[in-house]
């Protein structure tokens, strides 16, 4: 079975998926030690790890965006080869966003390869910018915007394609609180409301606990799975600003941070 005979969400089992970078001029580099992980469909995984220890990589490897060097990926049991549309990214750079095209012309982009009729288009786009608060820069040209502006367009592109698997890489960084924990609600209602499964890679602690149904840890570099481990606090369903302050979700803080070794990520 192909992915695209596959519908609804899927299992994706990582089987050995490690990644060395090879280059002409440098020593190569392992970024990357053997994963093996199984993510069931409908999760939260949050992915924590120090700076360079390879969660990009292995964020753009689910994608199909980098071949791995080692290992395979398996979605609903069909070998990941390439991108996909059933799979949304949001970088960790907004590079990836066409400079000289619109905000809505950005948005677009993840649609027009699915042929969907033009006010179907029109309505996606509409709402994924109502839904990150752009609609009013919808005809801005993106070099025109701030960081976090250009980093909720992607989030708008990823979520206009309706992905059933949603990856974030550390999405929300460049965010100022305000929008950062808005951004935080919206996207924990779209997992609860539309059962996607998340893959998250951030540096804050607290916002790994409070998101994620699953964390894990990855090492220094190589990265492997050093923590992997279910959360789930009885209170889960309380806004987001309230359980902040819940004493589980305080404990569980401290506790990965200790995890971590107190060090900045
Ligand atoms: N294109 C590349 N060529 C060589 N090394 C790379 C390349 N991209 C990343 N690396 C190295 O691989 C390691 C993991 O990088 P990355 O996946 O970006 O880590 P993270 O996202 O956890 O910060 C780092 O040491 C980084 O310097
Ligand atoms: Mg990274």
């Amino acid at each position: 079975m192909t992915e695209l005979q596959t519908h609804g969400s899927a299992d994706l089992v990582l089987d050995g998926v490690g990644h060395t970078y090879q280059s002409v001029s440098a020593p190569p580099v392992e970024a990357l030690a053997p994963v093996n992980l199984t993510i069931a469909a409908g999760q939260f995984v949050v992915i924590v790890g120090h700076s360079g220890c390879g969660k990009s990589t292995l964020l753009e490897i689910i994608a199909g965006l980098r071949p791995p060097s080692r290992g395979r990926v398996l979605l609903g049991g069909a070998e990941v080869v390439g991108p996909g549309r059933r799979r949304g990214m949001v970088f960790q750079q907004s590079t990836s966003l066409l400079p000289w095209r619109t905000v809505a012309g950005n948005v677009a982009l993840g649609l027009e390869l699915q042929h969907l009729p033009r006010a179907e288009r029109a309505a996606r786009i509409e709402r994924e910018l109502t839904r990150v608060g752009l609609t009013e820069f919808a005809q801005s040209k993106v070099y025109e915007l701030s960081g976090g502006m250009q980093q909720r367009t992607q989030i708008a592109r990823a979520l206009a394609a309706e992905p059933d698997l949603l990856l974030l890489d550390e999405p929300f960084s460049a965010l100022d609180t305000f929008t950062r924990e808005l951004m935080q609600e919206e996207l924990r209602t779209i997992w609860k409301s539309e059962a996607k499964t998340v893959i998250f890679v951030t540096h804050s602690v607290e916002e790994a606990t409070l998101l994620g149904t699953r964390v894990i840890l990855l090492s220094p570099r190589p990265g492997r799975v050093i923590y992997d481990h279910e959360i789930d606090f009885s209170r889960r369903d309380l806004p987001l600003s309230e359980l902040r302050a819940d004493p589980d979700v305080v404990a569980f803080v401290a506790e990965l941070r200790n995890r971590i070794g107190g060090e900045k990520l």
